[in-house]
Formats: C-alpha cells, structure tokens, sequence
C-alpha cells in the first residue's frame, strides 16, 4: 500500500553512493518520511546502484551515449518525472545539469556538496582546503540553481582541519557529517519546513 504521509524521491549518484546509503537507512528505520522510488546512475559501475538493489529500490543506467548534454537531461527528465517524485537528489551525481533540467526541478532539487559553499565548489575540495590553510572545512546541503554549487544554502556541518591532515583523511570527517545532514535536510523539506524562494 501507498503511505501518502511519505515524500516521493528520486536520487542521482555516480559512484560510492554513501549518502544514498543514508537516506535508505533513516527512510528504512522511519526516521525520514520519504519513498525513495529510483535511483538512477550515469554510471554502470557505481556501487551505489547494489545498495539500491539491496534495499529493493528500482534502479537505471544511463550512460554516456547520450553524449549531447541537452539529449542526455531530456532523457534523464523523462525517466526522472515517469516516478512523479517531489524531490528529487543528487548524492554524489558528477554531471554539471542543463538550465532547462534545473528550472524544470526548481525548488525540489537538492545537492550535498564536500564543502562549506561558498568556499571550494568544484572538484578536490578536501586537498584545496588543506592547500588553503584553512581551519576548518565541512560540507553543505542547497538547493540547486543553475549557477553551479551557488544555490541557496539549506544546511552545513563543520569539521576542524588538523596540521596533519590528508585529503583522504579529512574527506572521511566530513563524509560523516554528510550522512548526518542530507538526511536531516531531507527531513526539513519533506516536513516543509524549508521552502525554496526565489532571489
Ligand atoms: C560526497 O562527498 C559528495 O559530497 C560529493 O561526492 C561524494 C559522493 O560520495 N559530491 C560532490 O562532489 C558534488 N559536486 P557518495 O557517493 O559516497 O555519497
């Protein structure tokens, strides 16, 4: 049966899928009010398509022979809105999204970025950090416009960065604080208690 109470979801990854794997188990423990309907990878490989499996979740690929980006999000569109998801987000997924696909998800489209936005968007967060000299680091879940890791900020964690510190090693202090705060913003918005404006 059909639990209304619970937010419709479709989640993007591209690889580990350790932030999926967090909204599985809060969702699974009824910690989180969500039905997480699909989980969708651009990549065969991603580890986080057997958690999905695991959990039940049905999965797709779609891969790179949509090599023109607008073909490539139009299709994703397509089979993104055939779950009819109110929210839908990206946990890990490494393609920078179409205008179009962006606008179209407006104010229900979510990324968890590995750093304390507006520092370090982009790549290699974790070694730019340490490169910066910066004391502390962390991570942040926003709304996603289509000025890329720009949107507006929804929730951050932060962690110190130690004299001694690897790009691994800092990675995995805040990928702890990840699986904390995607689920709780994930809860925010399911419990509308955050609501995306316009600037
Ligand atoms: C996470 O650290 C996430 O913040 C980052 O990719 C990792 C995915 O890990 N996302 C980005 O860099 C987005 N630009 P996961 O697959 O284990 O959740």
């Amino acid at each position: 049966m059909v639990n209304t109470k619970l937010l419709p979801l479709v989640a993007l990854i591209s690889g580990r899928g350790s932030n999926l794997q967090a909204i599985i188990d809060q969702s699974q423990s009824g910690q989180l009010p969500v039905e997480i309907r699909a989980v969708i990878s651009n990549r065969l490989q991603a580890q986080g398509l057997a958690r999905a499996h695991h959990a039940g979740i049905k999965t797709h690929v779609l891969n790179q022979q949509y090599t023109h980006r607008e073909i490539f999000d139009k299709t994703l569109m397509n089979l993104i809105d055939s779950y009819t998801p109110k929210l839908v987000v990206l946990a890990g997924f490494m393609r920078i999204l179409t205008p179009r696909f962006v606008h179209h998800y407006k104010g229900r489209l979510l990324n968890i970025h590995p750093s304390l936005l507006p520092n370090f968007p982009g790549l290699d967060t974790h070694q730019r950090a340490i490169q910066a000299g910066v004391k502390e680091h962390g991570a942040t879940v926003h709304f996603v416009t289509d000025k890329v890791d720009q949107g507006p900020i929804i929730l951050q964690a932060r962690v110190p960065v130690y004299p001694d510190d690897t790009p691994d090693i800092l990675a995995a202090r805040v990928l702890k604080e990840e699986h904390r705060i995607y689920p709780e913003a994930i809860r925010a918005f399911a419990e509308k208690k955050i609501i995306f404006k316009d600037e």
